[in-house]
């Protein structure tokens, strides 16, 4: 297995010093998410692969509408209610000498955003689709943000041991509407209930339902006439027909295509049954990039560099009930991290005491001794440490790419007691820290503005600012329904003037958001697409990147 990505880039620069041990342990790093519409068998999955990996003993410690979870989750109330979850963590899982960093992302489309800066800390993702349903809405937006940043996509085609659609089908529909090559490595072997495993396209071996590697079985081709005993002759003849045309119709696996996110290697299976888990598993470790070089201002990042370098993609407040702490989510670039650190916070220039960096695991949550790239870690802090903050040993360097996306909902937001104006702007502060909504504060001084991509946001934010800040609050419709950012179209003086007039004119319809940068509010699309005419010197944005 050829750990190191092909084109060398994770070589360090020149200038700054490599390490061997650290590069060791990067190259042993998976770190991914997984993608998926509502209901695709997200939960299902992860706790399938946490059980293959031995991370967890019992299926659904992971399932937020299980009681395990639920212990865990009762400050936030309304995850309870709602049977959904809403917070992101991080579970790690060892096998066969590799390190599984697998990010969860919360699974309702309203909470997108906080899976969208989650795929920023990832380096691959699993995209899981129902192969009753195949590419739903959430799964297209999901991929786009994967496209985006170029993060390699594995397809896992669930629910196999129930009705499904033609996977020939399937494959075509991922090409079509995701333009995105598809090569089975995987051919489904009987049907739903028939269902027997899968003839692994690479290496001309099957995989009985429930097998891995080690329990495949390796065949002289597709003639060999063991399979017929294996799988029965019906289902033999099938795949005899099947996986020549499937060699002949879809592309080929090209390692360097799907490490540059332009191919797909597809599996099939189940994770409610646990057939073709394993399968994946091996095609995870086997193809999944280890950490790479990322980009950064003013230089490159590798992993094997000896000088810790992170950025934070996730704030989660209040995680333990007993203490109004803050976990700031830091996903490890290069270096090692040891427990005791001090580490500076590029934006301010303060040292970071990093006394007791956490792992997640599915359940717990332990002290981490040391850490390495890929792997994410949670440090405690008390509202210092923001999305999109550089961590560095001393180095003034900004990682790039933790994105914000205009909102689309807007509201006001109504203090149902006067007395707690000063509660509230502190409480809808830290919260849009956290990253739970966006706050605007209009020009003008009127009250603020909350920015959220789904309804349920709001009533997170709600039912928080009630349960951990005493202030009640209600949301007034806004008459604005689409904010931009506004920046210059070139960073000069005339550029900057230019900004300057636009936010003089439009006291009552501009806002600047937690970070002071320039938000424009607008009734419509149409009244956006005036102001881009009659503004040619700017440009309104509707993703800003963080630093
Ligand atoms: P999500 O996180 O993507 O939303 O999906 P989740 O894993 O919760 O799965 C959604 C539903 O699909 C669940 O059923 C789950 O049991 C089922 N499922 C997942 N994988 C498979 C599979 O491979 N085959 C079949 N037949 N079903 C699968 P549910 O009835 O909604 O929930 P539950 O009562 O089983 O918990």
């Amino acid at each position: 297995m050829n750990a190191m990505p092909p084109d060398g880039l994770d070589a360090a620069p020149a200038d700054a010093p490599a390490d061997a041990a650290i590069a060791r342990e990067a190259a042993r790093r998976r770190t991914f998410a997984i993608i998926a519409h509502p209901d695709a068998g997200k939960t299902t999955l992860t706790e399938r692969l946490l059980l293959r990996g031995g991370a967890i003993q019992l299926a659904g410690a992971v399932r937020a509408k299980g009681n395990a979870r639920r212990t865990r989750s009762d400050w936030m109330k309304i995850e309870q209610d709602r049977g959904i979850s809403v917070a992101t963590s991080v579970m790690t899982f060892e096998r066969g000498g590799l390190v599984f960093n697998l990010l969860d992302t919360p699974g309702h489309e309203d909470f997108s955003e906080d899976t969208y800066r989650t795929l920023t800390a990832v380096d691959a993702a699993v995209m899981v689709l129902d192969a009753a349903k195949g590419i739903e809405a959430q799964t297209r937006k999901l991929f786009e943000v994967c496209r985006l940043r170029n993060i390699p996509i594995i397809t896992f085609i669930n629910k196999m041991d129930r009705e499904a659609r033609d996977p020939f089908e399937l494959i075509d529909e991922i090409e079509k509407t995701l333009a995105l090559d598809a090569a089975p490595v995987a051919w489904p072997v009987g049907r739903a209930s028939e269902f027997a495993g899968t003839w692994d396209m690479l290496n001309r071996r099957f995989l009985p339902v429930d097998a891995d590697d080690a329990h495949s079985v390796a065949l002289d081709g597709l003639d060999d006439p063991r399979l017929d005993a294996l799988v029965g002759p019906e289902r033999a003849a099938a795949l005899r027909e099947e996986a020549p045309l499937a060699e002949a119709a879809c592309p080929e696996f090209d390692a360097e295509a799907f490490r540059e996110g332009h191919l797909t290697p597809v599996f099939f299976g189940s994770a409610l049954r646990d057939f073709g888990i394993g399968h994946l598993l091996d095609g995870l470790a086997r193809h999944a990039p280890p950490p790479h070089a990322r980009a950064a201002d003013p230089r490159k990042v590798a992993p094997g560099e000896d000088r810790l370098t992170g950025f934070v993609f996730k704030v989660q407040a209040n995680m333990d009930p007993n203490h109004r702490d803050r976990v700031a989510f830091v996903r490890l670039c290069s270096g090692k991290l040891v427990k005791g650190m001090r580490l500076k916070q590029v934006r301010t220039g303060k040292q970071v005491p990093v006394n007791a960096p956490l792992f997640f695991f599915a359940k717990e949550r332990q002290v981490a001794e040391e850490a390495w790239p890929g792997d994410v870690v949670g440090v405690a802090n008390h509202g210092t440490l923001r999305i999109g903050d550089t961590l560095t040993e001393g180095e003034e360097l900004n990682f790039r790419g933790v994105p914000s996306f205009a909102p689309e909902i807007l509201r006001t937001v109504r203090l149902e007691d006067p007395m707690g104006a000063k509660k509230l702007r502190t409480a809808l502060g830290q919260l849009a820290e956290e990253g739970v909504v966006q706050l605007f504060r209009p020009l003008d001084g009127s009250p603020p503005v909350v920015g959220v991509v789904g309804q349920l946001q709001l009533d997170v934010l709600q039912s928080r600012l009630r349960v951990e800040y005493g202030v009640p609050a209600g949301f007034d419709t806004s008459m604005w329904t689409v904010a931009r950012w506004v920046a210059p179209a070139v960073a000069d003086a005339e550029g900057r003037a230019a900004l300057e007039r636009f936010a003089a004119a439009n006291r009552r319809d501009a806002g600047e958001d937690h970070d002071g940068a320039l938000v424009a509010f607008f009734t419509s699309d149409w009244r956006r697409n005036r102001a881009e005419e009659e503004w040619p010197m700017l440009r309104f944005h509707a993703v800003r990147e963080q630093h």
